[in-house]
């Protein structure tokens, strides 16, 4: 039903989206993750995909059922949903990185599960990975970025100087420890023209108002 009452405000756009956590394997058995539902993520691909555009999701590991009617690329490392976006970067006109991505991944991870048994405690050893927003933020034809910021203190300075540094024009910042795992967001919306903070709801409305606000940039543009 919600298709139905929705404008296309989106119609002729292709996005892609990243969601999710990534999961970072230390041994076979084990790994680095976050606490990241997917569900703000797989919410704003729905209101897109209602919004009359093509989607296409790359999403990390979550326990929900892919968005009917858009195509869906599971992931589990930030290495694997970098090489994703790669591929499909050049068919969108919009990018949303949704996806609490590691920021480290583990180089001494382990071929065997790792034994307690007459070892010191393991040393884990940590690498950056690559900042996929960043990345396509700064591609000769990029496409219209949007980012997420996760923050947990000082939300709006964070976030825009986040939104500065990686150079999108379209930014949404949130406190990290309310917003995830939680089925509501209270987020603010942060652009070349000012702040704009949306009202706390339910993640589905706040991506309705997400998706208006994005149209309406994309059709300044024009
Ligand atoms: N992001 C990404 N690739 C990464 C890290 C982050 O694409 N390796 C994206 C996220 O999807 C989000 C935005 O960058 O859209 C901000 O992520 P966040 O974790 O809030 O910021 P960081 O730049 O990683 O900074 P920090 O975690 O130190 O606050
Ligand atoms: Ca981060």
């Amino acid at each position: 039903l919600d298709g139905v009452f929705t404008e296309k405000r989106l119609a002729g756009q292709t996005v892609l989206m990243t969601a999710g956590p990534t999961f970072e394997p230390i041994d076979p058995v084990r790994g680095i993750t976050n606490i990241s539902s997917g569900k703000m993520g797989y919410a704003l691909a729905r209101a897109c995909r209602d919004a009359g555009a093509d989607v296409v999701l790359v999403s990390g590991p979550t326990a929900l059922p892919p968005p009917v009617g858009v195509r869906t690329i599971p992931v589990t490392t930030a290495l694997e949903m970098h090489e994703a976006v790669l591929a499909e970067v050049g068919r969108c006109s919009v990018f949303i990185g949704v996806a609490a991505v590691a920021d480290y991944r583990v180089v001494n991870r382990a071929e065997h599960k790792i034994k307690k048994e007459g070892h010191e405690a393991p040393v884990i050893e940590l690498v950056e990975n690559p900042d996929i927003l960043a990345f396509v933020a700064n591609l000769p034809n990029a496409p219209f970025c949007v980012g997420f910021a996760a923050e947990s203190q000082n939300l709006l300075e964070f976030a825009d100087a986040k939104r500065r540094r990686k150079k999108v024009p379209l930014l949404v910042a949130n406190l990290a420890q309310q917003a995830m795992g939680s089925d509501v967001n209270d987020v603010v919306l942060l652009d070349d023209a000012g702040t704009y903070p949306l009202p706390a709801a339910d993640k589905r409305e706040v991506a309705h108002a997400i998706v208006r606000h994005l149209a309406a940039r994309l059709a300044a543009r024009r």
